[in-house]
């Protein structure tokens, strides 16, 4: 993997790697300067600026960060700050890059939401398993108690490692000691969350974002991307490319200029996946055209989510590698909502049937029945995002998909798996 930037203004986040392994204090310093003192940026003037920059959530939803911290300083009660670094998309490596080689980029970003929402306590959370993670952030602790940088408390979390635990009301549920399933709001977690508080959850790349948006302004963040979608974001570019990995683009860049930056596109394509396993597969033939912006990709019927880019070799089947998922998915369910568990088991063992060709003639008619109704019906958006992965999947390999349900299983189906399905969760149910 490699992390790059493909533009002459860039990088602003990646700008202090210079070699693998995690960027010390020092070169921190050295790169982007000390965080303007308090007094020079009082948290109500940072809700403002956050504002100014429109800067938007990364974990995937885009969600304006200043009306979340705005909605936060309106709740009653000590506020906590919870930096999400789960990056329980198993297609993504941007959150993991940023807390093991950028860990104090995270940390001054989660240190000025807290200063823009008044807590004094900051809970780092990051997969459980991924110790380089825990690692960097310890040791970046460490240099910033030593240089006496921070005046809030940090923690760190080590959250459960399923496909929900990222999910912001499961990750509240388990640093309050629970399990990781999501809860029905209200009350969100801006209003009641973790220890009762009113609670920030903010995808680390957000907070890395704000970090420099507080160092250098508005102006400065809006002088790459577009009007409505300023600045830059981090992106991870997988599969038939020659050099797979996290590379940072201006907001709204064109596809191929990032396939460039990825050594190129390896052979003919049979399509695309963006956005990652709650994202759209797209026919090969958009490549071209297509923008990362949210108006081209809303053209397709897609959305960058929390930054994934997956290029479907032609060798690779669909219908199996859609299948995998989708089964992947309705297995890690939390088993609480009826339409949910009952729907999303019903999609994959029907998807299966028909990669295996002993579906019944109505199958197809089906999943596209149950992919309408399925959306909504949760508590969180794990089946939404399961029906809209299967269903533009049905729509950009219809061919594929007949092909399978009439004759089973094809050549590539035994094809080594381009999309990664992490070991089944060792979750609570
Ligand atoms: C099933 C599911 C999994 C999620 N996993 C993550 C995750 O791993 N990391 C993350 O930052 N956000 C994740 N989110 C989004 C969070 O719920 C939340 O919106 C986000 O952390 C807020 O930060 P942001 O506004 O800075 O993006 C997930 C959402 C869903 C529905
Ligand atoms: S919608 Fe599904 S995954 Fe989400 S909380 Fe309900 S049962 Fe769990």
């Amino acid at each position: 993997m490699s992390a790059a930037s493909i533009d002459v203004a860039l990088p602003r986040l990646l700008s202090g790697i210079s070699q693998p392994g995690m960027v010390q204090l020092d070169r921190h310093l050295d790169v982007h300067g000390p965080l303007p003192a308090p007094a020079r940026l009082d948290g109500a003037t940072l809700v403002e600026l956050a504002e100014r920059s429109q800067l938007r959530g990364r974990g995937g939803a885009r969600f304006p960060a200043a009306t979340k911290m705005r909605a936060v300083r309106a709740s009653r009660g000590h506020a906590i700050v919870v930096a999400n670094g789960c990056e329980s998309e198993p297609m993504s490596r941007k959150d993991a890059l940023l807390l093991e080689e950028l860990p104090h980029l995270v940390l001054d970003g989660a240190a000025l939401a807290a200063r823009a929402v008044g807590a004094e306590r900051v809970i780092v959370a990051y997969e459980g398993p991924n110790h380089d993670s825990r690692l960097s952030l310890e040791h970046a602790l460490k240099q910033r108690r030593s240089a006496g940088i921070d005046s809030v408390a940090f923690e760190l979390f080590a959250a459960a490692e399923t496909f929900l635990t990222g999910q912001e009301t499961s990750l509240v549920s388990q640093i309050n000691g629970g399990l990781p399933r999501p809860s029905f709001i209200p009350p969100r977690p801006t209003q009641r969350g973790v220890r009762r508080r009113p609670t920030l959850v903010q995808n680390v790349e957000t907070l890395a974002h704000l970090a420099l948006i507080a160092r250098h302004g508005a102006d400065w963040y809006s002088g790459l991307g577009t009007e409505t979608e300023p600045g830059s974001t981090l992106v991870t570019v997988l599969g038939a490319v020659n050099a797979p990995g996290v590379y940072e683009i201006e907001c709204g860049t064109a596809l191929e200029p990032l396939f460039a930056a990825a050594g190129g596109v390896r052979g003919a394509i049979a399509g695309l996946l963006i956005g990652g396993y709650f994202g759209s597969w797209l026919p090969a033939a958009v490549a071209s055209e297509l923008e990362l912006s949210d108006a081209s990709l809303a053209r397709h019927n897609a959305a960058l989510g929390c930054g994934v880019v997956v290029v479907l070799p032609s060798g690779a089947c669909p219908v199996a590698e859609t299948v995998r998922v989708a089964i992947y998915l309705a297995t890690e369910t939390a088993n609480q909502c009826g339409p949910c568990v009952h729907g999303s088991a019903a999609i994959a063992r029907t998807l299966h049937g028909i990669a295996e060709g002993t579906a019944a003639a109505s199958a197809l008619a089906d999943l596209g029945r149950w992919t309408s109704i399925l959306p909504g019906r949760g508590a969180c958006h794990l089946p939404d995002g399961l029906a809209h992965f299967v269903s533009t999947a049905l729509r950009t390999f219809p061919a594929a998909f007949d092909d399978h349900a009439r004759h089973g299983p094809c050549e590539a189906c035994s094809a080594p798996a381009l999309l990664h399905i992490p070991p089944p969760s060792k979750k609570l149910r």
